[in-house]
């Protein structure tokens, strides 16, 4: 490991050890080495296809059924990226996540990925503030059902709850954000005094304002991500690697420390 490596993650061990209350924002770099592509930079889904429409929610608005229909299909979404979805397990990266939450250093995960990966690899504490692709989510009462008990008998199906429209639980381009997970995402904002920003972007609002909002309430900022971003210069370090490779090195750090 190079000696700047080294001093890096010492550094970054640091600020984790002193934070009271650590929280990370994670984007789809994370998930890249469980062969997810992301969305944006080299191999990029949006980089190849371009950003999709902002007005997707108000389509699925016009006409549910529509959606839905092209759900069942098969035809709604990238067909490789659904399939590198339905593929996608844990990667290093994410349990290491898993241990820095158990041994007590990482209060939250605010996740923008839907594919599952934190909860799957045991991280508890998961914000999914852009959905879980395994859920189904009401309109009305926004009650979340795992997606295979909701018969798709009817389309669009409704609540058994509340007899509402229900959608994916993941949040289409031009969705307002689900009111709760929201609020546990701005919760976890105003709690922290340091922030990790993992595999990250940060150009999709609201996950691109909590680093900023974080920033001016006086946390600390670490990113990790391959490349620089719009938020690396918020950030007090940034770390450039695969968080596969770079999280669980932080790790080892740390519990060389303790
Ligand atoms: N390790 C760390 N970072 C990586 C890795 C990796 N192995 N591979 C790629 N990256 C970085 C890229 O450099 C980029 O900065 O991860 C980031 C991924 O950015 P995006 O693809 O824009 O993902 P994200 O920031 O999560 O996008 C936010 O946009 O399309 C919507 O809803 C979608 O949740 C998504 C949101």
């Amino acid at each position: 490991m190079s000696e700047l490596l080294q001093r890096d993650l010492s550094y970054v061990a640091d600020i984790m050890l002193r934070c009271r209350y650590l929280v990370a924002l994670v984007g789809a770099g994370m998930s890249v080495e469980s062969g997810v592509p992301p969305f944006r930079g080299p191999g990029g889904v949006w980089t190849r296809l371009g950003e999709p429409s902002m007005r997707a929610y108000d389509q699925f608005l016009a006409d549910p059924k529509a959606w839905w229909e092209r759900r069942v299909q098969g035809t709604d979404s990238v067909p490789e990226f659904r399939e590198a979805l339905e593929r996608a397990i844990p990667n290093p990266g994410h349990y290491a996540l898993v241990e820095l939450e158990e041994m007590g250093l990482l209060k939250y995960v605010i996740t923008q990925n839907i594919d599952n990966l934190h909860r799957a690899a045991g991280s508890k504490s998961v914000a999914e503030i852009h959905g879980n692709r395994f859920k189904l989510r009401c309109m009305e009462c926004s009650a979340r059902f795992p997606r295979e008990d909701i018969p798709i008998i009817t389309l669009p199906p409704f609540c058994p709850h509340c007899g509402g429209i229900v959608k994916g639980d993941g949040v289409m381009f031009g969705e307002p954000i689900p009111p709760d997970v929201l609020e546990t995402c701005q919760e976890q904002t105003y709690l922290c005094d340091g922030m990790l920003l993992l595999g990250t972007s940060g150009v999709v609002y609201p996950a691109a304002a909590l680093p900023r909002i974080a920033k001016e309430r006086g946390a600390i900022l670490a990113e990790i991500n391959t490349d620089d971003t719009a938020l690396t210069g918020l950030c007090d370090i940034s770390l450039r690697g695969a968080t596969g490779l770079l999280l669980p090195l932080l790790v080892q750090e740390i519990k060389s420390r303790i």
